[in-house]
């Protein structure tokens, strides 16, 4: 596609010469938007970015290893990858509250990047993955789109940067496009929106490793049965939900007394209204005859059927 190639000759153009030989700063998330970002600004600067991506331990199964592969091992570029996932889960210790959750993992995030940019000496510019929604949405300083995007308060005063955004034009359609033209994996490109608190608004009530580890088994389970029925771009957001709730089931001549599984799919086109996804039954018996076969601690699995409104895309 040439429109995309000369927007990512343009947008290199523009890049070197904002940053001329300065270093420059980017917090990776995993998704499409640091994700491109990044890219390109790697492309256009190389060694002077240094990504920082700080694994809260909230992800989904392998998504921490492969952005890790992706970003250093592939692309070669700077990769700062902080496993911080004790002290998040230290600080979410008997918390049930989801509002809670959220201010205490946007906090906790903005607190371990910052600790990682001091590390790094001299920064002038920092990275956003802004889109053109975006910048329509909450203006152009740094402090609101930190904010919008993680729910806080942002870096303290005195770590002002100069913003490189180099996706601000952009709607998400473009952004995928111009990713692929970078060479970005398929799963970084065509990523769902996956919430900045992670696993940590679907598991219901305490988080805890168990609970964690549980969820993920469940949701890579869901994750290749979609794929494998080819219904990945159809769907806007699937997940697995853990309830925290016990059930009796019968396994062999065994009774089990074991956690239910939620199954969250839905269609939709922003995210402000969402359908429930009419996924076919059989694809639903292997997601769940796997899910409980494979999963240890759940025998139970139930398929969420709410549009939104009047229900959440998310459980929390
Ligand atoms: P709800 O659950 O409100 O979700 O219907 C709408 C969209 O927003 C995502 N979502 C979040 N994203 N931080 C985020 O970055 C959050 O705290 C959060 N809560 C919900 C959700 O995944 C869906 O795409």
């Amino acid at each position: 596609d040439w429109t995309m190639e000369s927007f990512v000759e343009q947008a290199v153009r523009e890049i070197k010469e904002k940053v001329g030989d300065k270093k420059v700063l980017c917090a990776l998330s995993g998704g499409v938007d640091s994700s491109v970002a990044a890219a390109l600004v790697h492309k256009a600067v190389g060694d002077q970015l240094t990504c920082v991506f700080v694994d809260h331990g909230l992800l989904r199964k392998d998504e921490a290893r492969q952005v890790i592969q992706t970003f250093r091992d592939q692309f070669h570029i700077n990769l700062v990858a902080v496993d911080a996932s004790a002290r998040f889960l230290n600080k979410l210790k008997g918390v049930t509250d989801p509002e809670q959750k959220r201010k205490i993992i946007g906090n906790e995030f903005i607190r371990v990047f910052e600790e990682e940019a001091r590390k790094l000496g001299e920064i002038d510019f920092l990275v956003q993955g802004t889109l053109y929604p975006d910048v329509v949405e909450s203006g152009t300083d740094t402090a609101a789109v930190i904010k919008s995007h993680h729910n806080v308060g942002g870096l303290p005063e005195d770590m002002k940067f100069d913003l490189v955004e180099p996706l601000r034009w952009l709607f998400k359609d473009e952004v995928r496009q111009v990713g692929e033209q970078l060479g970005l994996p398929e799963r970084i490109v065509w990523r769902q929106p996956f919430p900045g608190p992670g696993l940590a608004i679907r598991i219901l009530g305490e988080i805890t490793e168990e609970k964690l580890n549980i969820l993920r088994e469940a949701d890579a389970i869901l994750h290749e049965e979609i794929i494998k029925a080819g219904l990945y771009r159809e769907i806007w957001q699937f997940f697995a939900v853990l309830p925290s709730m016990r059930s009796v089931g019968v396994m062999g001549d065994e009774r089990t007394y074991s956690y239910t599984c939620v199954i969250r799919a839905v269609t939709s086109h922003d995210g402000m209204t969402a359908d429930w996804a009419r996924i076919p039954y059989d694809v639903l018996e292997s997601v769940s005859s796997r899910i409980v076969n494979e999963v240890k601690d759940i025998n139970r699995v139930v398929y969420d059927i709410t549009s939104k409104p009047p229900a959440t895309i998310e459980w929390e």
